[in-house]
């Protein structure tokens, strides 16, 4: 316990933060200051912006969707494929001559990427109109590194290469009101060669159930509906507490929080998902009959060189093993086409797996060379133009699978939790199935939150119509 007590920010620092919330409001207390805060990367990062937005709130700043207006820029950064990089990159060269034109602007960067040493020399040097910077392990202490950019010469940087402490009760602004993310640990250990999370977002560290506990209990008492559970690998939790604590067990407690009807969780690695945590999903009527399991490749030369710690038969007997216990789950999953070094018949071993498993849905990334990672000094990186080709391929045929698993369910009536107006098309109202899978249907916006029956229509590749029964 003591151990524990020593991973979270003590309450004195939480309080110092406060007091400095108060002094960012009462350096301008009338004034009508506005934030916009631009989110890249995983649902972490989403709910990392949900915490600083909610103590931009509390600091008297109020949301806009214009960053014209905006008396406050803050980039929350990703860098796990370069891609992600360059459009943060992109953006903040975009807001040189809006700060030129309004010098009070503070543009703030944060997040993974500043967690790299040459990144942030790189903003250092190349985009002197940002104003402040800091990692993921302090987030916490943005109220003081705020009010010291307002208030003395930018910019300020603030990076810690420690794993970070835990920060308990910071105030938050949710981006929806039905469904809410909650983050259970942060960090990761498992080092997959290709892979800067670890880097970037340092050790494992899991909150107190205690504490997930009280904040599920205060989402379902504010009306959500739905928790997702976040962490880089949800099955390890519990592993660097000795209190006994394990994702089962949390899955069995969460199931009594009431106010709460669905459980989502993300993201299991195939190495830790448990018997014991299968039987927790089948005993738990709120969590939903969906699991990501990122497989990443089908050859097991090239799994063993991502360093995933288990081959294509061992995640077939997984997949079995889930289907049997939990008959209509979905299984969706993650693949990188083009690790280097992966030949033709390596690939072939990868179209082959999503067509034994029959995915209803994965998310396929061409690989990324990340400097500092293992995979980066590998020989035989392999060219744009193949690994273009394969990502091709890989999409056709599970696009052509998720169609045909989706077609399946025309006619079939499903439960939806409505999620409000669908965005592509505002008379229509949009929600998900425990599966997890897209539903549009016409129906009244005083529907959203509600879990209500719609029969199936007309599938796609992406999401299903149907009508309110
Ligand atoms: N912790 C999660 C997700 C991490 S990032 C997990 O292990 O599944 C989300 C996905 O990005 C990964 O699953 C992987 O498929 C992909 N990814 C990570 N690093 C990458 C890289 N260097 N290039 C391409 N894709 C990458
Ligand atoms: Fe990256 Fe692997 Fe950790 Fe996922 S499990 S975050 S892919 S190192
Ligand atoms: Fe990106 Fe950081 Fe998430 S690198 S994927 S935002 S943990």
């Amino acid at each position: 316990m003591a151990e524990r007590e020593g991973n979270i920010v003590p309450e004195d620092e939480i309080a110092r933060q406060e007091t400095f919330m108060h002094s960012v409001r009462e350096l301008d207390p009338g004034a009508d200051r506005k934030y916009f805060i631009h989110t890249f990367g995983c649902q972490m990062n989403e709910n990392d912006s949900e915490k600083l937005a909610g103590m931009l709130e509390s600091m008297g700043y109020r949301r806009s969707g214009d960053p014209e207006e905006c008396d406050l820029i803050l980039f929350n950064t990703c860098c796990v494929r370069e891609h992600a990089e360059q459009k943060v990159y992109g953006h903040l060269g975009r807001l040189k001559p809006l700060k030129a034109r309004r010098p009070g602007l503070v543009i703030a960067i944060c997040g993974c990427m500043m967690q790299q040493e040459e990144v942030v020399e790189h903003i250092l040097e190349k985009y002197s109109h940002v104003d402040l910077i800091f990692g993921t392990h302090n987030i916490h202490r943005f109220p003081e590194l705020l009010y010291r950019a307002v208030t003395g010469h930018s910019p300020v940087t603030d990076i810690s290469s420690g794993d970070g402490l835990i920060a308990e009760g910071l105030p938050i602004r949710r981006e929806h009101g039905v469904k809410a993310w909650l983050t259970i640990m942060y960090g990761c250990d498992n080092f997959c060669s290709y892979c800067i999370v670890p880097y970037v977002r340092g050790r494992e560290r899991s909150r107190r159930m205690a504490d997930i506990i009280d904040e599920a209990r205060l989402l379902g008492r504010q009306g959500y509906r739905e928790i997702t559970l976040l962490g880089q690998n949800v099955n390890s939790y519990g592993l660097d507490m000795d209190d006994g604590s394990s994702f089962a067990a949390l899955l069995r407690s969460l199931e009594e929080v009431d106010g709460i009807e669905r459980i989502r969780f993300m993201t299991s690695h195939p190495k830790d998902l448990s018997e014991e945590l299968i039987l927790a999903m089948r005993d738990c009527s709120k969590v939903c009959e969906h699991l990501h399991l990122p497989v990443q490749a089908g050859s097991n030369r090239i799994l063993a060189e991502m360093n995933r710690k288990y081959t294509r038969e061992q995640y077939f007997g997984l997949v079995d093993r889930v289907r049997d216990k939990i008959p209509g789950i979905s299984i969706t999953t993650d693949i990188i086409v083009g690790f280097p070094g992966e030949t033709d018949e390596d690939f072939e071993q990868t179209l082959d797996l999503v067509e034994r498993v029959r995915f209803d849905y994965a998310y396929t990334f061409l690989y990324s060379r990340r400097t500092g990672t293992p995979a980066a000094k590998k020989a035989g990186q392999v060219s744009e133009e193949a690994k273009k080709k394969r990502f091709d391929e890989l999409l056709k045929l599970q696009n052509g699978i998720s169609a045909e698993i989706n077609a399946k369910l025309a006619g079939t009536v499903a439960e939806i939790l409505v999620e409000g107006p669908s965005k592509n098309n505002i008379r229509m109202m949009t929600g998900r199935t425990r599966t997890n899978k897209i539903v549009n249907f016409a129906g009244d916006p005083g529907l959203a939150g509600k879990l209500v029956d719609v029969r199936i229509e007309r599938t796609g590749t992406w999401s299903l119509d149907g009508t309110l029964v």
